[in-house]
């Protein structure tokens, strides 16, 4: 069996007591043999800076792209308010995306019933919801230039950010969403601002020309613009199978997903880049919850998204598509016993820390996982 090899980047906040339930899980795929691994780990954000002066060494980003599988913890707190905005947390993970060129963030937004009622919606509309956000994750706003903020003669400041695609950028994470729409429900919403943004525009157009040409006609497409996607996710979120959209949209869009879902805690998301010739691509696999500084080290954070996280790397890049199902499964069995960590807890249910949740998603992966 080729050894695989992981990296880990625990990184800031809960980062490093969640990554600390998935050395468990993967502890347990190491013991029965499913996988032969090589686990490092470096460091990432605040963690980075306070150790290196960078938010990211260059020697773990070399790493990360040599890595079959790179998995993120979290990153940034208030203790780096003040670190300069080159240096800042967060500033690692996007130097990780842009450098491996993770361009397509797949962020998918499943409500397990257990957690129903968890949600800020009625149970009946999100019973059963299982979306998949498209985020461009190396493009647009968050990495167009110039990006500056200048002194103006009448002593005033501008800001600018520029928002910017070309075309082979919204063609690849189109064909992203098609391809995924196909073995799922077979329909793509595109969620742009057309009415307003030029870029909009473009991707709206590039979007439509590839469906056509690219032999995606099978695949249902509607385009959206992004604010009234944004209402419709809140009325009606189980209308939406796969939704494609910008970087800074897909920012919010999937923040939004993840509160139908009843906690931020529960939601993973993988960012890939593209496929070689050998068919490897790159890949770092990360909760969509931030670092939570007010609750870090306490023991109380939910490992849930951490571990569902590891799950998407075994089928995406690990090439266990079947563990993968069993280790979301365990996550659902868990939940299904009345565990629950605080931020998903509910009256008669079980109130556990990170460990415990941790160990019960282990031991019952493992029962899963046979003799
Ligand atoms: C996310 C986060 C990041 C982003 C931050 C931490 C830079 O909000 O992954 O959604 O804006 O992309
Ligand atoms: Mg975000």
């Amino acid at each position: 069996m080729a050894t695989q090899n992981i990296l880990l980047l625990p990184g800031d906040g809960i980062g490093p007591e969640v990554m600390a339930e998935v050395r468990r899980v993967l502890a347990v795929i190491e013991a029965r043999g499913v996988l032969s691994l090589s686990i490092d780990e470096g460091l990432v954000g605040g963690a980075a800076y306070d150790a290196h002066g960078v938010a990211v060494s260059d020697g773990d980003v070399e790493k990360a792209k040599a890595a079959d599988a790179v998995l993120l913890g979290a990153v940034g707190g208030p203790k780096w308010d003040g670190v300069p905005y080159e240096h800042r947390p967060e500033a690692g993970l996007l130097r990780l995306r842009k450098d491996l060129e993770l361009f397509a963030n797949l962020r998918p937004a499943i409500c397990y019933p257990a957690l129903a009622d968890s949600s800020a919606l009625k149970r009946e509309l999100v019973d059963g919801l299982d979306l998949m956000i498209v985020r461009e994750l190396t493009g647009g706003v968050y990495f167009g230039e110039p990006k500056e903020i200048t002194d103006l003669p009448n002593g005033q400041k501008r800001a600018v950010d520029t928002q910017v695609y070309e075309t082979y950028e919204i063609e690849r994470i189109a064909k992203v969403a098609f391809e995924l729409a196909r073995v799922r429900g077979g329909r793509v919403t595109s969620a742009e601002k057309r009415n307003v943004m030029k870029s909009g525009l473009l991707w709206n157009q590039v979007v439509t020309a590839i469906h056509k040409s690219g032999g995606y006609e099978d695949v249902k497409l509607d385009h959206m613009l992004a604010d009234a996607l944004g209402m419709q996710l809140v009325r009606a979120p189980k209308e939406f199978d796969v939704i494609v959209t910008d970087n800074l949209f897909g920012d919010i869009l999937s923040d939004v997903a993840s509160m139908l879902t009843g906690s931020l805690g529960m939601l993973p998301s993988a960012s890939l880049g593209a496929e070689d010739e050998n068919g490897r691509r790159k890949s770092l696999y990360e909760p969509v919850h931030g670092s939570a500084p007010d609750i870090a080290g306490k023991g109380i954070a939910n490992p849930l998204a951490m571990i569902a996280s590891l799950a998407m790397a075994l089928k995406y890049s690990l090439g266990k598509p079947d563990v993968a199902d069993l280790l979301d499964k365990a996550i659902s069995e868990t939940l299904g016993e009345g565990l629950r960590t605080g931020d998903i807890w509910s009256e008669g249910m079980t109130k556990v820390g990170t460990t415990e949740m941790g160990s019960a998603v282990a031991k019952k992966f493992e029962a899963l996982l046979g003799a």
